[in-house]
């Protein structure tokens, strides 16, 4: 278990580490209503794509505990209106939207039996509510187990002596613990390998600078801090073994949504024979979206390019694109690590594969 948790739940109150204020404050803000939790979601008080997916399971166990309706059906459609809450609070990872259905459906999957044998409406309401709590603690054990496992199949990939570059932030940080990309790491790590990682900065909101050089150093786990354009001096200059990143969604044919930068780093790892390895919980795939051209790519605010640190660095009303997010093609990427496994190309085949038999 790591030093920190990004998310715990406490006498049916969800705790956050405020992954804004890191690495100078350790600090944890306490949700007892989903508003704020969709709120902490956009707000990036937590991020990554697992831990927002299991932040927003609790966002809507805390709607199921808040509700006051007096009959099932009510009950049931205030915690779909808070379930559309939150998805709405950050469109790209599909993690969001998958745990909010998948809890979504077991609370309607139930309810008909549930209120068939409950002595009231009241009854099975509370019985609902109780489901709910649990369905959510499972997804945040089910996220540490996947991770853990997909760090373990990742093994072959690395050499006892690596050195790697990564992108943003997908440790502990980005989910329950251990993460995907940096889990892989640590795994390494832990088993005894001479791992060396050369992290992204990650701009614009640096969370390769301040959040996985925050857990590299807690792990103690050897690391360098590059500015994203340094990339490609890097492979040129220095053998690299891999690139390594998570990632928010996968579509069908193997197309990679994550975070802004993560193109460029495939082409350069491309142009330069370096393996670009993606890894991700199989909650991370999308089967319903042919290719990334579909995948919904969030925008935000102007400020975080504008601004550093509340310092406007930018003339007055300079324009600015600000997509969180880019689609790296499935050409590029050399592998796909899951829970389930590796998964090679022919992407399309492999994951329909994949999806139907486990
Ligand atoms: O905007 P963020 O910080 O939520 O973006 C996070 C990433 O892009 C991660 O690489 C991705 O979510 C995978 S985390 C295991």
């Amino acid at each position: 278990m790591s030093a920190f948790r990004s998310i715990e739940w406490k006498n049916d109150r969800l705790y956050l580490l405020d992954q804004r204020q890191l690495p100078a404050e350790t600090t944890y803000c306490e949700y007892t209503d989903y508003p704020a939790v969709a709120q902490a979601i956009q707000t990036m008080v937590v991020r990554g794509a697992p831990a927002i997916g299991v932040t927003a399971a609790f966002g809507l166990v805390l709607a199921a505990f808040q509700s006051t309706a007096a009959t099932v059906d009510g009950f049931l459609a205030e915690i779909q209106s808070a379930g559309e809450h939150l998805i709405a609070a950050r469109p790209t990872a599909v993690n969001l939207s998958w745990a909010i259905a998948h809890l979504l459906k077991i609370a309607q999957n139930i309810d008909t039996h549930t209120a068939a044998h409950a002595e009231s409406d009241t009854a099975a309401i509370d019985s609902l509510k109780q489901t709910l709590l649990a369905e959510a603690q499972a997804l945040y054990q089910a996220d540490i187990d996947a991770c853990k496992q997909l760090g373990t199949y990742a093994q072959t990939l690395i050499p006892d002596s690596a050195t790697v570059i990564h992108h943003c932030n997908t440790g502990s940080l980005a989910a329950v613990d251990y993460g995907t990309a940096l889990g892989i790491i640590r795994v390494a790590h832990e088993q005894g390998k001479q791992i060396h990682v050369f992290l992204d900065e990650t701009r614009p909101r640096l969370q390769g600078a301040s959040l996985s050089a925050y857990e590299m150093k807690a792990y103690g786990i050897p690391h360098t801090v590059i500015v994203d354009g340094a990339s490609g001096y890097v492979m040129s200059t220095r053998a690299v073994d891999a690139c390594l990143v998570g990632c928010d969604r996968v579509a069908a044919n193997g197309d990679v949504a994550n975070k802004i930068g993560t193109y460029n780093l495939a082409l350069v790892a491309h142009a330069h024979n370096v393996p670009f390895y993606v890894a991700c919980p199989t909650s991370t795939l999308d089967m319903t979206l042919a290719s990334g051209q579909e995948i919904n790519i969030e925008e935000r605010a102007d400020t975080e390019i504008t601004q550093v640190k509340g310092q406007q660095i930018t003339p007055d009303n300079t324009p600015v694109f600000n997509p969180a997010f880019d689609v790296t093609p499935a050409k590029y990427v050399s592998a796909i690590i899951t829970e389930k496994g590796i998964i090679y190309p022919p992407y399309e085949q492999n994951l329909k594969a994949l999806m139907t038999n486990g």
